[in-house]
This record gives C-alpha cells, sequence and structure tokens, in this order.
C-alpha cells in the first residue's frame, strides 16, 4: 500500500494511505488517513477488514501502532470500518473510537466489544494533543444519515469521508492526488449523482464548508484534491443533479 504526506509541521503529520497494488480487484478501492501529533494518532476510516493486513503493514512503517490513540468512523459502512475488531487486537486497549451516536449499535454487529464514543449531531472538538485540535464536521446524509468529516484548521486539511470519492481505474491514477479536475469529473460523476440524495443536505454541506480555510479536501475513495481544485470540487457538486436513484422507483 503507497503513502503519501499530506502535511507535517513540527510533530504534526497528516498520512495517507491508499492503492495498494495487492487489493483484491473485487474491494472497493479506499483511502486510509493518519494524523499525527507527537506519539499520538489518530486513524481516520481505518478500512474494510479485506485491507487490514497491508494497512497494517504500511501504517508500522511510518509510526509505532502503540501510538494509535484514537480511531475514527464516519460511518457505519464496511467499507470504512469492518476492520476495527482487528485492529483493536494491536492498537492499546484505551483507544478511543469515535462516531456519530446514530451508528454505535449498529457498528456493534462487528464490534461488540468497543465501547464508542459517540459524536453528536452538530459535532465536536477533539484535542489529539495540546496544539492539534481536531473538528467533526456534520455531513449528515451525504450519504450516511449520520456522517461526520474531520477538519484540521493547522494543517487546512478537510477529510470529507465518501463526498469527493471517484472510482479511478488503475489505469488512469497517476499518483494520490487529481491533476487534471476536468478529466476526474468521469471517475465520480456517477458516484456522486446516485450515492448523495438531499439537495438540502448537500446545500448546507457546502455552505459550511465553504467558510472553511481548505488547502486540501481528502476523500475516502480516488484522488485528493488540493489547490483550486478544492473550490472546483465544492463548485462542481453545487450545481450537481443528484438522487438518480429515484428514477428507478417511477417505472
Ligand atoms: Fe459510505
Ligand atoms: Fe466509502
Amino acid at each position: 500500500m503507497n503513502c503519501v504526506t499530506l502535511f507535517r509541521h513540527d510533530e504534526h503529520r497528516w498520512l495517507a494511505f491508499g492503492q495498494d497494488p495487492e487489493k483484491p480487484d473485487n474491494v472497493i478501492d479506499t483511502n486510509q488517513y493518519v494524523i499525527c501529533a507527537g506519539n499520538s494518532a489518530m486513524l481516520i476510516d481505518p478500512g474494510g477488514m479485506e485491507v487490514f493486513p497491508s494497512m497494517l503493514a504500511a501504517l508500522t512503517r511510518e509510526l509505532p501502532v502503540e501510538d494509535i490513540k484514537v480511531m475514527f468512523l464516519s460511518h457505519q459502512d464496511p467499507d470504512v470500518g469492518s476492520s476495527l475488531p482487528l485492529w483493536r487486537r494491536v492498537v492499546k486497549p484505551d483507544v478511543k473510537v469515535y462516531l456519530s451516536w446514530l451508528w454505535a449499535g449498529f457498528v456493534a454487529h462487528f464490534d461488540r466489544e468497543t465501547t464508542f464514543t459517540t459524536i453528536p449531531d452538530e459535532g465536536m472538538e477533539m484535542s489529539l494533543a495540546p496544539d492539534c485540535k481536531l473538528r467533526f464536521v456534520p455531513a449528515h446524509y451525504m450519504h450516511s444519515s449520520g456522517n461526520f468529516n474531520v477538519y484540521d484548521p493547522r494543517a487546512r486539511i478537510l477529510f470529507s469521508g465518501d463526498i469527493g470519492a471517484a472510482l479511478v481505474p488503475a489505469s488512469a491514477r497517476t499518483g494520490m492526488f487529481v491533476e487534471d479536475f476536468n478529466a476526474h469529473i468521469q471517475y465520480m460523476d456517477g458516484f456522486h449523482r446516485r450515492w448523495l440524495a438531499s439537495t438540502r443536505a448537500r446545500d448546507a454541506w457546502v455552505e459550511q464548508v465553504s467558510k472553511l480555510d481548505i488547502d486540501i479536501l481528502a476523500p475516502q475513495h480516488g484522488l485528493i484534491f488540493r489547490g483550486d481544485d478544492v473550490k472546483r470540487f465544492i463548485d462542481w457538486l453545487s450545481k450537481l443533479d443528484i438522487g438518480s436513484g429515484v428514477a428507478a422507483m417511477h417505472k
């Protein structure tokens, strides 16, 4: 699995992991992120159980696994967190696992023994270290009904979960970043039209994140947006016709 550093300032780092060449083709590609602040680290959307072995190997090349003090699940999907019971075997037993209050009882179906720290609908601040304060930003119905992004104001990075996700064929990948926004639209267009349904939620999300200073928008699938492509993506999403699955119910 590949790893790139998105941000580094003193002991504060953002690492992005993904595009594992060993991954079976029928398992959707995911990005996993780690924020390090000294020897406290947060693992964001640790991924499915299928990617656990390669993700653990890649992570331990960068930091000791004992540094993971916090885990965060943006929502309930299996590609986001079905590796949770495996991670809990290798991290310290007092790891804190943050998740929307809406999903704790559901995710317990794949990890009954985790005690979740539940996030209220309005989101919350979380201190990974005294000088590394993060915000869990609500992104409900985008696509999950209990869903959060992670904003780091110092790194100016927004982890956006499935928002900004793209299914990029291996032949079209030239790295971890979007290099040509217009050429990238084809890989994210169908996903956003089908997986997002609520224009009210989309408009509220756009309004909310437009107020943030974002240098990098980092999704859970596909390529990472940086610089002017962040605004390009938000503008593109703000005008997209979503809810394409509804048409199947009108037949
Ligand atoms: Fe999802
Ligand atoms: Fe996903």
